[in-house]
């Protein structure tokens, strides 16, 4: 007896998604060069992954079309599974690379086994460890037919949004990993936006983690309710094993990265749709690797003017105005990650379906939030919004709240105390600029015609025009 799907690289990701695939009633077969994890899936799963050491007989052990998902690290590893099981393979097998690939390398890819007639599908997956095991929001680019073959398998596995299953078709070509891209970007700015808040409460409000952690928690239960916020709490409270203290104290302050946030900026970037928040948060990233110039910097600039005395009675109501500027920073964040999809779509000729995508990152993955909700609404009144904040129910949202005085009053206070916070600060600028009516790109303008005639268009008249300047 055949089974249904093969999984190559039994790692965390592929060995969960191996055992939540047998608890939905598939019976996988698991390929690893590492015995040792061969072994581990054959014990986990009670005998029910058939796993193997060869890779020809784990082929073998497959029904056609033969239907392999592999979770190698992105790069030279995922051309490697391909060169080495291409041998093996016939026209309608289906390759899944569930990893974090770079899309242009997923397209690259898809072209090479396109004249063998084999199918090569990019699927964004996230949910880190425990959405792999219990349900990841799953998002599939490629061939449609062969995401039909997909779907039930896909579906039973996925989380649940509302009933709704967490797994979607994206789009053509390298669609599923250009989505997950976006979604990494979105990642990073909401952690930053996140890490900027914590930084305020410590050091402005100066409230210890455990008064933080409270404040997060009671956070995750409103309308920012979602998935980052939530695990923040356990992370503030978190103890460490070797001393008394907090973990947090005693982690180094260098964020690393696997790249896909940067991918998302030189991206938008490209694109020219503009993404601070995004930027920022990969741009802050840098910034603390930069561990020797920091310590420099500190030595040589540490003249802290002493920051607003803030009275107790009133650190309730910043904690609240906190609130809502985090809220509208997260709003933004996904208002710029979606406006990318919007036009990378179009560029690409993927076919996103924006509703699509705020449907199934509802549920499973990092950036669930109860926003993505209201997102998903916003699209599917209006598949071509250009821009969340164009959304009459999301901008009312805003006015109602008045989340941008309070963004505005959140980022004052903290300038006059000092405190780094790029991600609120590029938000605001952004949300600014969107909105100011007219920005100062007139003398811009100006300055390119005067040093290279590159010309300019009039409020007043339609055409192309050029001053001869003296
Ligand atoms: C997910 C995550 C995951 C990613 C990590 C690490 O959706 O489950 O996005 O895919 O690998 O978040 O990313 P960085 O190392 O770049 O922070």
């Amino acid at each position: 007896e055949k089974n249904p799907l093969g999984i190559i690289g039994l790692g965390v990701m592929g060995r969960n998604l191996g055992l939540n695939l047998i608890d939905h009633g598939y019976k996988i077969s698991g390929y690893d060069r590492d015995n040792s994890k061969v072994r581990a899936l054959k014990e986990e799963s009670q005998g029910v992954a058939s796993s193997f050491d060869s890779l020809e007989e784990f082929v073998h052990s497959l029904e056609s079309p033969k239907k392999i998902l592999f979770f190698v690290p992105a790069g030279q590893p995922v051309d490697q599974v391909i060169q080495e099981l291409l041998p093996l393979l016939k026209e309608g097998d289906i390759l899944i690379d569930g990893g974090n690939s770079f899309y242009q390398d997923t397209e690259r890819r898809q072209k090479q086994l396109k004249d063998k007639k084999i199918f090569f599908i990019g699927m964004g997956t996230s949910g880190g460890e425990s959405g792999a095991r219990h349900g990841p929001s799953l998002m599939v680019g490629g061939d449609r037919e062969a995401y039909e073959i997909l779907k039930p398998m896909l579906e039973a596995i996925s989380a649940k949004a509302d009933g709704e299953p967490c797994v979607d078709y994206m789009g053509r070509g390298s669609a599923g990993h250009y989505v997950k891209m976006v979604h990494n970007g979105i990642e990073y700015g909401i952690m930053e936006l996140i890490a900027e808040c914590y930084d305020f409460a410590h050091k402005v409000l100066q409230w210890n983690e455990k008064q933080i952690s409270d404040l997060f928690e009671q956070w995750s239960k409103e309308e920012l309710s979602g998935y980052l916020i939530e695990i923040t709490v356990p992370i503030l409270r978190k103890k460490d094993d070797k001393t008394d203290d907090l973990l947090l104290n005693k982690v180094l302050d260098v964020a690393r990265q696997l790249g896909t946030g940067a991918w998302t900026s030189e991206e938008a970037l490209k694109l020219q749709i503009p993404t601070p928040t995004i930027d920022a948060a990969v741009v802050m990233r840098n910034l603390s690797s930069r561990v020797e110039e920091r310590k420099e910097f500190n030595n040589q600039f540490d003249t802290h003017s002493s920051p607003p005395v803030l009275e107790p009675t009133v650190h309730q109501s910043i904690a609240q105005e906190l609130k809502k500027a985090l809220f509208l920073g997260i709003i933004c964040t996904y208002a710029q990650g979606f406006s990318l999809l919007r036009e990378a779509s179009k560029n690409y000729e993927f076919g996103i379906e924006l509703e699509k995508v705020a449907k199934i990152w509802r549920g499973g993955c990092i950036i669930r939030s109860k926003f993505l909700e209201k997102s998903r609404m916003a699209f599917s009144k209006n598949p071509n919004l250009s821009n969340l904040l164009l959304d009459p129910s999301i901008s009312q949202e805003i006015k109602e709240n008045n989340l941008v005085s309070s963004l505005r009053k959140f980022c004052s206070l903290s300038l006059s105390s000092e405190l780094p916070i790029y991600a609120f600060l590029s938000t605001l600028s952004y949300f600014d600029g969107f909105r100011c009516g007219r920005l100062p790109a007139n003398l811009i303008q100006l300055q390119r015609d005067y040093f290279g005639s590159h010309t300019y268009e009039r409020v007043d008249s339609q055409g192309i025009f050029h001053t001869v300047w003296e």
